[in-house]
């Protein structure tokens, strides 16, 4: 059937028709259309705008043509136009006139926006049941290092000492962060434009509000044009899954990293690291390498959107159908990174005497010594001072502070006693910053705990 054959005297040329097709694309769609079309001919059938036996036949052949589709009877045509016509086409196959009527007040632009928020409304459940896996195998991991020293970092200079569960902890704040966005995006996806039609909405006595119920909506667009031509759920949708990237991409450029010969603070698993086709000493991280790879797709699916919107009039132009293949590319993005990291960190080893050496070297526990002075009487920027002095004074006679005599100390500042040493012990520096949201094991732990009871 060519859909507007009453206007046309020539078939579509073949090549033309390829272009112009999406359904190798949005054939993904097809339960959410027809949900959509069930939903649809079910509110034209009580407004009395189809009968009770056409209807009944649409819903009965609609659902039979879904079951086919999904038990594989029934193979999509690749050669239709999208989803929407092959379903249309096949169920006019099936019941004839009946079938014609499904599309009465109606429009492809509505019927093609509806099916993309449903789309990406089971989407966006999905993708937060996957960041709630990967957030669990985080807090597993950090809960196994709670006491594990480890260098913070600022300006990828040994800063301050932290642990492990705290570093990794971080993370799981980043994604919990990325759900609330994904459930804030949610309410914005969450609306239900069919009715809208073509742009101007429709002469017939329909029902939207009965449709939103029935698709379980919270709302309806309120603007015809809009209703069609509104994509930001979708930009938003991407702008989330952009953040989420970025999120995976930091990580992912941590554990490579920490493989390196320069750290060596983990060591993956063998089944989730890969060697060299010529150097056989080798063992690359390369499922990290690819999330921080992959990132920069994910970022392109965005700015796709963003520039197939930025020029268009109102309200549907063809440009949008590009909407699709970008959202989901990023959908298939994150869910593949999100299942490939998850066994990969359950697994990994972490090498808890290399971070701590690693933590013994770069005087991390200098503002800890300067804190000490403090708590003696001195003013912070004396003592900042004085730790400098100290600093230098092991750096002349290749000491740490924690080697460094007591006599050198007091040389420098006659406030130092023996207790200095328990002052600056890695793990006493690290338990005692108990403020919340510090490193401290019981502080991490507490978030540990209130993490997996939420999740
Ligand atoms: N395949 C189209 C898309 O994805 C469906 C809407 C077509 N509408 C139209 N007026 N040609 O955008």
């Amino acid at each position: 059937m060519v859909l507007w054959e009453g206007r046309f005297k020539k078939e579509l040329d073949s090549r033309t028709n390829d272009f112009n097709s999406s359904i190798s694309i949005d054939s993904r769609m097809y339960k959410q259309d027809i949900l959509g079309s069930i939903a649809h001919s079910t509110m034209l059938e009580k407004q009395g705008i189809i009968s009770l036996e056409d209807k009944e036949k649409i819903v009965n052949e609609l659902t039979n043509i879904l079951n086919e589709i999904e038990n594989g009877t029934l193979k999509i045509d690749p050669h239709a136009e999208d989803i929407h016509m092959f379903i249309e086409t096949e169920l006019t196959k099936r019941i004839g006139d009946s079938g014609k009527k499904l599309h009465t007040a109606r429009s492809r632009n509505d019927q093609v926006a509806l099916d993309l928020r449903m789309y990406i409304k089971d989407e966006i459940n999905s993708l937060i049941d996957y960041l709630k896996i990967l957030i669990k195998a985080l807090c597993n991991k950090a809960e196994e290092n709670l006491e594990t020293v480890m260098p913070g970092y600022t300006h990828l200079q040994r800063a301050q000492p932290i642990t492990f569960a705290h570093h990794l902890m971080a993370y799981v704040e980043m994604l919990l962060r990325d759900i609330q966005r994904l459930e804030d995006c949610y309410k914005r996806v969450n609306i239900m434009p069919l009715g809208s039609c073509a742009l101007a909405g429709t002469t017939y006595n329909t029902d939207r509000n009965y449709v939103k119920e029935l698709l379980e909506f919270d709302e309806i667009t309120q603007n015809s044009l809009d209703g069609v031509s509104d994509r930001d759920f979708a930009i938003e949708f991407l702008s989330c899954m952009s953040i989420i990237m970025m999120h995976l991409s930091r990580f992912s450029e941590e554990v490579v990293m920490w493989c390196s010969w320069e750290f060596k603070f983990i060591e993956l698993d063998d089944a989730f690291s890969t060697g060299s086709s010529i150097m056989p000493q080798k063992k690359n991280p390369d499922i990290t390498e690819l999330v921080r790879g992959k990132t920069g797709r994910v970022y392109g699916d965005l700015i796709t959107m963003l520039t197939v919107m930025k020029g268009l009039p109102l309200a549907y132009n063809k440009d949008m159908q590009e909407d699709k293949e970008a959202i989901f590319d990023s959908i298939d993005t994150v869910k593949i990174c999100i299942t490939t990291l998850i066994p990969m960190i359950e697994t990994m080893k972490v090498l808890k005497e290399n971070m701590k050496k690693a933590a013994q070297k770069g005087f991390i526990n200098a503002t800890d010594c300067a804190d000490y002075l403090v708590r003696k009487g001195m003013p912070f920027r004396d003592a900042y001072k004085v730790t400098g002095q100290i600093v230098a004074l092991c750096n002349e006679q290749d000491k740490t502070l924690d080697t460094l005599e007591l006599e050198e100390y007091k040389k420098i500042c006659n406030l130092f006693e023996e207790d200095i040493y328990q002052a600056i012990d890695l793990i006493n520096c690290v338990n005692s910053r108990k403020v919340p949201g510090g490193p401290a094991a019981e502080a991490v732990a507490k978030r540990i705990q209130s993490t997996l009871g939420n999740g």
